[in-house]
């Protein structure tokens, strides 16, 4: 009996112990939507932008998410960045092949292993203006509506979004201009 007092009493002092822990510390157990090297994106919203009549294809974005051009060494680490762009999960791009080293483990890791889901992206800027390109990136289905291809800089309307990923977009701006930047090397 007496065992079962203390027993009771134990579970009773563990509950008051967890509600009255400090607000920071539960705060904590909430998991970010990205991980922190990628705390760009945690913050990162969707940009405004306008939809332009493409030449190649209906649609385009013409003018910078950022209002600069981007920088196209940090896209193609965008690009093969397995938990950002992750592109050439889908997409083979042999100008990206091209920096595997034989024998290195490592630049195979990063730059090798391409997927062939999607057309391969070389000659990519001679097939496409940048602002279709751009806007490729931030919603693919304005232009092939029904593409397995994700909308890198859209912040919804999803179905079954994790709770704290609502409202990010997967590209911050700076990073979609970088992308794209990149794309435009691929004549
Ligand atoms: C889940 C697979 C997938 C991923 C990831 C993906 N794409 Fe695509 N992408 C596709 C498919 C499939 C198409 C062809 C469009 C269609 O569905 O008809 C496409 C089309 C494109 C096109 C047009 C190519 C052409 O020649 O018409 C570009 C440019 C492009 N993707 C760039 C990218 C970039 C850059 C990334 C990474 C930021 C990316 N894609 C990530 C599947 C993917």
């Amino acid at each position: 009996m007496q065992r079962t007092y203390l027993a009771l009493g134990a579970a009773l002092l563990s509950v008051f112990a967890l509600s009255s822990m400090p607000a920071t510390a539960q705060a904590k157990k909430a998991k970010p939507c990205y991980s922190k090297t990628l705390a760009e994106e945690a913050d990162a919203k969707q940009a405004k932008y306008k939809i332009s009549k493409g030449k190649n294809i209906d649609v385009a974005i013409n003018e910078s998410l950022t209002g600069k051009p981007g920088d196209p060494k940090k896209g193609l680490e965008w690009i093969v960045n397995r938990k950002l762009g992750n592109c050439i999960a889908c997409h083979k791009v042999e100008a990206i092949l091209k920096l595997v080293k034989p024998g290195d483990l490592k630049s195979q890791a990063k730059y090798g292993f391409h997927g062939e889901v999607g057309p391969e992206l070389d000659g990519v800027a001679s097939r496409y203006t940048e602002g279709e390109l751009r806007m490729l990136i931030v919603d693919p289905k304005k232009v092939f509506p029904d593409t397995i291809m994700p909308a890198f800089h859209k912040d919804g309307p999803f179905v079954r979004i994790k709770e704290n990923c609502k409202g990010k977009v997967m590209l911050s701006p700076s990073r979609v201009e970088d992308v794209v930047a990149y794309l435009k090397t691929l004549k």
